[in-house]
């Protein structure tokens, strides 16, 4: 069964509170990014784990691995669930990573489930700079890659999660990009798919922002998505 994780792209924490306040009891989790990180540090990510909602925390780390280790030990102590790093930091920054994550699981955090960012499902073909290849053929090599190094899933697009899963069968697969009906309204994302489609392709974790948090009635449009989400067959599923 897949879960639905909303981005919570919001400037400061009061909106971003109100919003998981309207998710609560949905079954959603919430996915603490980039914008609202920058201005609101760590105590909004406890404002939500107090909410009694599971975090993403998607900063996407990309340093040295002394940096990357250092920040993914502060990260486990905030009691995330989830977090993201860029798997083209290379094998020793991914590396450093796990070991940051086991060292806080010694020290007595959770361990949050690490994911690999592949390629951003913002890109489209020739766009990644420096690679001519298909960027799905692309993500898949970063995805093995990753597997290798200890990660426990990836950030790819819906359209990459059978190619990654036949290579990689255990590694879980977490698709931004979801937009609930096709020839709608994208924004500035290239490769989307609907929920259905996500589900059917085997993504493990659907995150969803605007489609949610633009909506007139937001818990609505999620529970929405993740009826879609449930009745969607998983491709080879009886
Ligand atoms: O509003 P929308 O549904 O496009 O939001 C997608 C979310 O997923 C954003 O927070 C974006 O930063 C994030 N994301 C993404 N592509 C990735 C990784 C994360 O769109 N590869």
């Amino acid at each position: 069964m897949a879960n639905l994780v909303v981005a919570l792209d919001y400037p400061d924490a009061s909106a971003a509170v109100q919003m998981a306040r309207a998710l609560q009891g949905t079954g959603a989790w919430v996915k603490v990014g980039l914008e609202l990180f920058t201005k609101e540090g760590p105590a909004v990510v406890c404002a939500m784990r107090e909410l009694g909602l599971p975090v993403m925390l998607d900063l996407k780390f990309y340093d040295i691995p002394n940096t990357v280790h250092g920040c993914v030990r502060s990260a486990c102590s905030l009691g995330v669930n989830l977090l993201t790093l860029h798997i083209q930091g290379g094998e020793r920054m991914i590396r450093a990573a796990v070991a940051g994550a086991d060292e806080a699981v010694a020290a007595g955090c959770c361990r949050p489930l690490l994911f690999g960012v592949t390629v951003l499902t913002s890109m489209g073909p020739g766009e990644q700079p420096g690679i001519e290849e298909d960027l799905s053929v692309f993500a898949a090599q970063l995805a093995g890659k990753g597997a290798a190094w200890g990660l426990d899933g990836v950030v790819c697009s819906g359209h990459e999660v059978q190619a990654i899963k036949r290579v990689c069968p255990q590694l879980r697969c977490l698709t931004p990009g979801i937009r609930p009906a096709e020839g709608k309204q994208t924004d500035d994302q290239r490769r989307t798919m609907t929920p259905e489609q996500a589900v059917a392709a085997g993504s493990d974790f659907l995150v969803v922002g605007r489609p949610i948090t633009k909506a007139v009635n937001p818990a609505e449009a999620a529970r929405s998505i993740l009826h879609a989400m449930d009745t969607a067959l998983v491709e080879g599923a009886v």
